[in-house]
């Protein structure tokens, strides 16, 4: 099927000065894409061609758009004289014919199919220029649209340059248009800047096309929320909050449960199965997979993970990290990059893993840090036990086999391989290899110094506690 418009014009020039950043308005994310990302996606499907008009912080912006869609052209608007102007330089660059989409690239929210509708719209009332409108709860700011005893449109009129008359018209121009190419390069040249703010207003072509006797229609759409704009930080979160909405709203028509979506963020590239529980206050991140029974959260935060059926994350933060069918992570625990847990494994509470593996079936239960290793199947680290891999210049590798008991509060220092089916004592600092088979003992033996609290506390409660239960200064019970 071939693509309804020739050419899309994405306007992306402007400062952005409201939003008070460094980085550029459109380069700011909602949902895991950047603003301008969201408004290239809508466009590509109908558009054959794609060109970007770029002015403040050019390279930034021109570099995000190369990567993203590296077929569109970038057209440098070094002045920022008005969306006319903008539009004057994009077609100086382009021998494209036939019809033209113009869109801000401030505009996340916007919808393939609402374009679409908006091109079908344009083409059968054989409209030469077509402006979407909207109709706003408040409409102060935006351009509005001058309509004639016969509704038809008449003219465009910005908010500064509007009569009190005009200010209280309610459907405003969403910026987005649909123009015949030929017409547009035609009533472009006749652009003036005879306005409040002396710029070449797009705007103003509507009315030239007009009174050149050709068609110009108003096209109102039925959701002003996808035309809304992005000119500061309280626009920039009442759009995501949207796209948050849509997102959840989506995951839930496929079956997937989320138990309060006001406290849930999911990126638009995860993918989620049915089946699927997410608990409050999460937020699912970049590439991440979740299959099918899986439980999420609460306050659950995963960046680029896998995980897969039947796997339960609770109240922890994990990261670039394989989980596998029915593991279970948490509460409380950290999952970095490079970790990959088999099926039916089990890291508990305070746990901190990186770059390690854990075989099927087995465990990190409670308060350990498992950095830099390999861990065999059906094996189980005590409580406490870490994973000693950073000698304060180099980090090395530990390989612990499977079926292995490794005691609470053990020091594994690496490099160092505990073999299958060994043993490690409680306390132990392990400096080398234990055998399979072996048990690894590595501490003090103990020494008890008889009747001590009794010499060297005499009076305390200990002390008394001690003589109540049979304790001398000389000696304690058996
Ligand atoms: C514009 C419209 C207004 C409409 C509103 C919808 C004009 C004159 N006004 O106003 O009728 O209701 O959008 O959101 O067009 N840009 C450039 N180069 C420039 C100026 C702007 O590329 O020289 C780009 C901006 O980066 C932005 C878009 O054009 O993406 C719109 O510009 P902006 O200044 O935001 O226009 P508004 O005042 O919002
Ligand atoms: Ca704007």
């Amino acid at each position: 099927m071939s693509k309804a418009v020739d050419l899309a014009i994405v306007l992306a020039a402007g400062e952005g000065t409201r939003m008070k950043s460094s980085l550029a308005k459109v380069l700011h994310p909602i949902a895991g894409k950047t603003v301008i990302h969201h408004v290239i996606d809508a466009v590509t499907p109908v558009a054959q061609e794609l060109s970007v008009v770029v002015g403040a912080h050019r390279e930034e912006v021109e570099s995000h758009i190369s990567a993203i869609a590296p077929a569109a052209k970038k057209t440098f608007q070094s002045e920022r004289n008005g969306t006319g102007h903008a539009v004057q330089l994009a077609l100086a660059d382009t021998k494209a014919t036939g019809f033209v989409l113009i869109v801000a690239g401030d505009t996340p929210l916007l919808r393939t199919s609402t374009l679409q509708e908006f091109v079908e719209a344009h083409t059968e009332l054989e409209s030469v220029a077509s402006v979407l409108t909207a109709v706003l709860p408040d409409p102060f700011g935006y351009g509005r649209i001058v309509r004639d005893d016969l509704g038809a449109i008449v003219s465009i009129v910005e908010e500064r340059d509007a009569d009190e008359d005009q200010k209280l018209i309610d459907e405003i121009n969403t910026g987005v248009y649909l123009f015949d190419i030929a017409a547009l390069r035609e009533a472009s040249k006749k652009l003036t800047a005879d306005n409040s703010q002396g710029e070449l207003y797009l705007t103003d072509v509507i009315s030239l096309i007009k009174s050149s006797g050709q068609v110009a229609v108003a096209i109102q759409s039925n959701d002003f929320t996808e035309t809304l704009g992005i000119n500061d930080r309280s626009q920039l979160a009442e759009c995501a909050a949207i796209m948050r909405d849509r997102i959840n709203d989506e995951h839930m028509r496929n079956g997937v449960s989320i138990i309060d979506p006001m406290t849930t963020w999911i990126d638009s590239s995860v993918v989620i199965e049915n089946d699927v529980t997410i608990y409050p206050g999460s937020a699912l991140y970049g590439h991440t997979k979740i299959e099918s029974g899986a439980q999420i959260g609460p306050r659950t935060t995963l960046v680029d993970v896998t995980i897969a059926k039947g796997a339960s994350i609770i109240e922890s933060r994990v990261a670039e990290s394989e989980i596998g069918a029915e593991a279970t992570v948490g509460p409380f625990s950290f999952i970095r990059p490079g970790t990959r847990l088999a099926a039916r494994t089990k890291v508990g509470a305070f746990v901190e893993m990186k770059s390690a593996t854990l075989g099927e079936g087995s465990k990190v239960p409670h308060l350990s840090y498992v950095g830099d290793a390999t861990i065999g199947e059906g094996t189980n680290i005590g409580a406490a036990t870490i994973f000693v891999n950073y000698d304060g210049i180099e980090k090395h590798q530990t390989v612990v086999g499977s079926h292995v008991r490794v005691g609470s509060d053990t020091m594994l220092v690496a490099p160092v391989t505990i073999g299958d089916g060994a043993y490690t004592a409680a306390g132990s600092v392990i400096t080398e290899n234990v055998p399979a088979g072996a048990m690894g003992v590595a501490r003090g033996k103990q020494r008890n110094v008889l009747g001590w609290v009794l010499r060297r506390r005499a009076g305390s409660k200990s002390a008394e506690a001690a003589k109540d239960a049979g304790a001398t200064e000389l000696g304690s019970p058996e």
